[in-house]
């Protein structure tokens, strides 16, 4: 299984990475495939609202002159998703807010394709807002069909300087124990994700079958 956690702030090494990676150590310890994106601090831009991705149907985003693509594949090809954001004016940063709409309207474009999947949101912050920033990213993954597992308080971390963070105990258990969840959680499901890709399979070789050729 895979899971993959997104960077959406610009500071690489700075808090929203520490605790991304702390997430995923117990992913890896249980066997997991991880992998660590950084978004922030690339170019990604917002939505354009031209719908091409509805009649394209490719599971891809139309504008394709920044690292969405790349990074959206990733997501797809992972049971879970770790999205993770500074607290900038109390909510995500541009990068994480470019990534969210452009995924949840790909994804409602091509019939729910973070359907079934493992959602988290984590959230660095030096003192208040980021249960906004944690709520903003769990509205994408609420409304794409994912599935939100809990832990022992909401995902944030408090340090304003670049490392601080680290200082903060109660978050760091509190992203451990997150990840454990999602180690949990995806065990449990791992028989459920199996129906559910057979199904779509199928889908896709009855489509062949009437269409003639392959369906993306
Ligand atoms: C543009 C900007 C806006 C910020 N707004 C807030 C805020 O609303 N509330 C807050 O507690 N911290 C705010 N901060 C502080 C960051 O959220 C905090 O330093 C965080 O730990 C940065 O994470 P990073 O090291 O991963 O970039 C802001 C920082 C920047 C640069």
């Amino acid at each position: 299984m895979k899971a993959v956690a997104v960077n959406g702030s610009p500071r690489k090494g700075g808090n929203t990475e520490i605790l991304l990676r702390k997430v995923l150590e117990p992913l890896s310890s249980a066997g997991w495939d991880t992998e660590f994106i950084q978004l922030g601090g690339k170019k990604i831009r917002g939505c354009t609202a031209c719908y091409r991705c509805f009649s394209t149907k490719d599971a891809l985003c139309s504008v394709k002159v920044d690292v969405f693509n790349e990074c959206f594949e990733k997501m797809l090809a992972a049971q879970a998703i770790i999205l993770g954001t500074p607290t900038y004016f109390t909510d995500v940063s541009a990068e994480m807010k470019g990534l969210l709409d452009r995924a949840g309207l790909v994804s409602v474009a091509n019939g729910g394709l973070l359907r079934g999947k493992i959602g988290a949101a984590v959230v660095a912050v030096r003192r208040g807002g980021g249960t906004h920033a944690f709520d903003t990213i769990n509205h994408m993954f609420l409304m794409s069909g994912a599935i939100i597992p809990g832990s022992t308080y909401w995902n944030l971390g408090f340090g304003l300087e670049k490392g601080e963070v680290a200082g903060d105990d109660e978050g760091l258990r509190n992203m451990e124990d997150l990840g454990g969840t999602i180690a949990w959680l995806g065990k449990a499901m791992s028989p459920i994700w199996a129906v559910m890709r057979k199904l779509s399979q199928s889908r896709e070789n009855r489509n062949e079958r009437k269409t003639g050729r392959a369906v993306v």
